[in-house]
């Protein structure tokens, strides 16, 4: 195999089609299920994105209020997999091992196997296993889910133990929908390359979990609220931006291996986050968060130029997800809450028209080596 055939990393493969988010990488346009990003997570509930995602349309009132108890029917957890997290909490496992060991047990009592029902589960679920986690790591008792508060609100309620404000459920609505779904990202082709086998969706959620995990995917948002709050509290900017650059190492929040300009979501959750540190009064924080964007991308230039790295999705996440008061260790796994929408998207979407993902290696190893017996090496 000639080095141009080799593609490390499948950068600007195309591999599967959808019709669930496309991506305009140079022009920094995002659509989701038809809806320009910002349409979309500025009016539609969670349970609206995940419909759409499902059936490819809106749905009715009446259509609406079904999905919605449908899946608040499906949030509850048996006292084994609480078990599990529990454990989980006292050995201080991060939160995506908590999530990745809950999801695997996502099917356990539901009697059910079609992938259509295992699919509305684990979106349903998500948001229990990681406020069951953080209930006993602040060494609390888990909060029940509540069927009457919708998707949003019950995640915050079971999180906080206290009915959140509409503020709050809209600023996490905005977000859940903005990060739903994102064309053929890793975690999202492990989810289908699960399925493609013919496995289930429980396990491609579980999976992609395990993908998302990572600080080049989903990891970042929890160090850019420590850098934030760390440049906040020093005022030196520019000092830390060239300190990390200077270490060689790279700066949170910023670059993606599709935009060449600013992530779109990030405009959407910047709008949000601002509103959240207007009215908390903390805006100053907020101004000190803009100042560094600026300060960084144009540091960036300088450091790469021709690479165009802007300010990524994590960055305004970390804002605004502290704004309603997810606590930092849940960042990730609060990506995943809403991710979960758009792998099982993908998985049932990959089912209806299948071909098995199997790709090529480049072998570079050694041939015709010859045995020799254990006891002559
Ligand atoms: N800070 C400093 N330098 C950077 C950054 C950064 N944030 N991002 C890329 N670079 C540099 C790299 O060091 C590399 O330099 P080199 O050619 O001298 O080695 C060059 O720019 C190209 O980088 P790649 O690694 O080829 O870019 P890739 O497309 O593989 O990576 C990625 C994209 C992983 C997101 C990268 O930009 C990064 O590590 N960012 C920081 C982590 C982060 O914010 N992750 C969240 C991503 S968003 C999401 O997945 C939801």
């Amino acid at each position: 195999m000639s080095d141009e055939d080799l593609n490390r990393g499948l950068e600007g493969i195309r591999v599967a089609e959808t019709r669930l988010s496309d991506i305009d990488g140079e022009a920094g346009v995002l659509t989701i299920g038809g809806f320009p990003v910002d349409d979309l997570a500025r009016n539609a509930t969670y349970e609206e994105s995940v419909f759409l995602l499902f059936e490819d349309r809106l749905p009715s009132s009446e259509e609406l209020a079904e999905f919605r108890a449908d899946l608040a029917g499906r949030r509850a957890i048996g006292e084994e997999v609480r078990a599990v997290l529990r454990r989980a909490a006292e050995e201080d496992k991060p939160a995506m091992d908590a999530l990745r060991m809950g999801a695997a047990a996502a099917n356990l009592g539901t009697g059910e196997s079609e992938p259509e029902a295992d699919a509305r589960r684990v979106v349903a679920v998500f948001p229990t296993i990681v406020a069951t986690y953080w209930r006993y790591r602040e060494g609390e008792e888990p909060v029940e889910p509540r069927e009457d508060l919708r998707h949003a609100a019950n995640y915050l309620y079971m999180l906080n133990g206290e009915e959140p404000d509409e503020a709050a459920v809209r600023g996490l609505e905005t977000y859940l929908n903005t990060v739903v779904d994102h064309g053929l990202n890793a975690s999202t082709f492990t989810a289908r390359t699960v399925v493609s086998t013919e496995s289930d969706v429980v396990s491609a959620a579980t999976a992609a979990v395990g993908t998302l995990k990572g600080p080049l995917h989903g990891g970042a948002p929890g160090p850019v609220l420590d850098m934030l709050r760390s440049i906040h509290e020093s005022g030196d900017p520019e000092g830390y931006v060239r300190g990390k650059l200077e270490a060689g190492e790279r700066l949170m929040g910023f670059g993606h291996r599709v935009y060449r300009v600013r992530d779109p979501r990030a405009a959407v959750l910047e709008a949000a986050a601002a509103e959240f540190y207007d009215e908390a009064g903390d805006s100053d924080f907020f101004e000190t968060i803009k100042a560094f964007e600026d300060t960084a991308v144009e540091a960036l230039a300088e450091h790469k130029p021709g690479r165009d790295l802007e300010t990524n999705v994590e960055f305004y996440t970390a804002a605004l997800l502290d704004g309603v008061g997810v606590p930092k260790e849940l960042f990730t796994a609060c990506f995943a809450v809403s991710r979960v929408g758009g792998w099982t998207a993908h998985a049932l979407e990959q089912l209806d028209d299948n071909r098995l993902i199997r790709p090529l290696s480049a072998y570079v190893g050694d041939h015709d080596r010859s045995w020799t017996p254990v006891d002559e090496r």
